[in-house]
């Protein structure tokens, strides 16, 4: 006998009034759990049917990967889909996860045999309409509208499909008496079974979690340690695109990212996507400074953008959307401090243009550049874009894969790059400029006094 709260999981062996984990309020359900039985309980199914082995007995063999066409998305898979693996998709309700998978599930089950897309939160007809909508009409792909995790698992063992679509995890009910639907019991047994039947069969799962901000529901997160992947799908604030992000995969690497464009007729995949995440109008603007980060393997140019100016009462202002705050708090001491300028009297507003979320130390001199040039009052040099960290002491330092990120800069026609010192292996037709401190910087930008 035990007590599970149903918004975080945490245990207790006795009901309480208040989580003392999360603080949720009569939160908690009884649970029974099942006993390893004596004698009488059947043992657990084996997963492989696997005998221990030396390691230098077991073959190297590299992984089958399942294209999904979609070349992004396989990228972001680590090159294809890994059968039996298990994928957890996550975002918030309405970013698009339905319209995505359904769109993967078709292109899947027309190459590789039948789908099963699985909803929970649909009825068959709704998802035929959508499937509609999309100019979908695949005759390996079923629809299943179900809950029960039984029924779920004997259609698994009918139509022995080659992908699994769970659309949501949140409302399959693995037991009769396991907690509420979407509760952190029901959700962690539902996607514990379905990772046992994708493992046995060598079916490749995706198991699709609501992301809801303070919702009763149990979240992605209560199931990442389950899954071997995990991508969420988000929105870019008042933009049709949308980001898929890897944050967890046992079969690649992490922090890759694919741009999508939600369209009349689904998602689209937005190869490029660098530019649309700079203005339209390239021209030069004072407070604007062009950036290659790296999101992943990835490289996209987003525009810095900032805003200085006097402040007319109260203490300064300091705003920032899409940077790291504490980071930009960092940085404007340094360039009082190493560039002799004063921004202690003024209001500063940073932003990255295009809604988009970046994090990456590449981003520093970027942020300083397009802060002096709004101070300055003048825009950087035309077709350039800058790119290095900054030291507590005003050095720039050498930043990860420049190469990779030169070559993007180039392609998109820049003629030079203001950068740390560090080899750049390749040829390149970019113009280098190489700076070691803030100082150098501002003055390789023509922003210096
Ligand atoms: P959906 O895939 O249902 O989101 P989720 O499963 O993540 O909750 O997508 C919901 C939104 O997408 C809905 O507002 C309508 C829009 N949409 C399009 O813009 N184009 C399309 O082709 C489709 C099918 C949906
Ligand atoms: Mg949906």
């Amino acid at each position: 006998m035990a007590y599970v709260c149903q918004k975080c999981g945490y245990r207790s062996v006795k009901w309480l009034g208040r989580c003392p984990s999360c603080g949720a309020w009569d939160s908690f359900e009884e649970i029974t759990e099942e006993k390893p039985g004596k004698g009488g309980a059947a043992e657990p199914e084996s997963w492989l049917g696997e005998e221990p082995r030396p390691l230098t007995q077991i073959p190297s063999a590299p992984l089958k990967r399942l294209s999904t066409g979609f070349p992004e998305v396989d990228r972001l898979l680590g090159g294809g889909l890994i059968p039996g693996a298990v994928i957890l998709f996550g975002g918030e309700p309405g970013v698009g996860k339905s319209t995505l998978l359904l769109q993967i599930a078709a292109s899947l089950a027309r190459t590789h045999g039948p789908v099963l897309y699985v909803s929970g939160e649909e009825s068959a007809p709704q998802v035929k309409l959508r499937a509609e909508r999309l100019g979908i009409a695949e005759g390996g792909l079923y629809l299943f509208a179900e809950q029960s995790l039984p029924r779920i698992a004997a259609a698994v063992a009918e139509l022995s499909p080659t992908v699994l679509v769970v659309d949501s995890l949140q409302t399959v009910l693995a037991r009769a008496d396991g907690g509420e639907v979407g509760g952190v019991q029901q959700v962690r047994e539902a996607a514990a079974e379905i990772a046992r039947l994708a493992k046995l069969r060598g079916m490749a799962s995706f198991l699709v979690s609501h992301i809801t901000k303070g919702g009763g529901f149990a979240g992605p997160k209560t199931v990442e340690h389950i899954v071997d992947v995990a991508i969420y799908l988000e929105g870019v604030r008042e933009t049709d695109l949308r980001i898929l992000r890897s944050v967890k995969n046992r079969f690649g690497s992490t922090h890759e990212v694919a741009v999508f464009r939600m369209g009349e007729r689904g998602m689209e995949e937005v190869v490029n996507p660098s530019v649309f995440f700079l203005s339209r109008d390239r021209r030069p603007k004072p407070g604007a400074a062009i950036v290659p980060v790296l999101e992943g393997t990835r490289t996209m140019l987003v525009e810095v953008q900032a805003l200085v100016s006097p402040t007319k009462y109260g203490p300064p202002q300091r705003r920032c959307a899409g940077l790291d705050y504490n980071r930009v708090l960092v940085l404007l001491a340094v360039i009082e401090r190493y560039l002799g300028v004063h921004i202690g009297m003024s209001d500063v507003y940073l932003a990255v243009a295009g809604g988009v979320e970046v994090r990456e130390p590449a981003l520093d001199l970027g942020i300083a550049a397009a802060v002096l040039s709004s101070l300055r009052n003048r825009p950087l040099p035309p077709h350039t874009v800058v790119l290095g960290e900054i030291g507590l002491s005003g050095e720039i330092r050498p930043v990860r894969k420049a190469q990779e990120r030169l070559r993007e800069v180039e392609k998109l026609g820049f003629k030079r790059a203001i950068l740390p010192h560090q080899e750049i292996g390749s040829e390149l037709s970019l113009e280098l400029v190489r700076v070691k401190t803030v100082a150098e910087a501002g003055e390789a930008l023509g922003l210096s006094g």
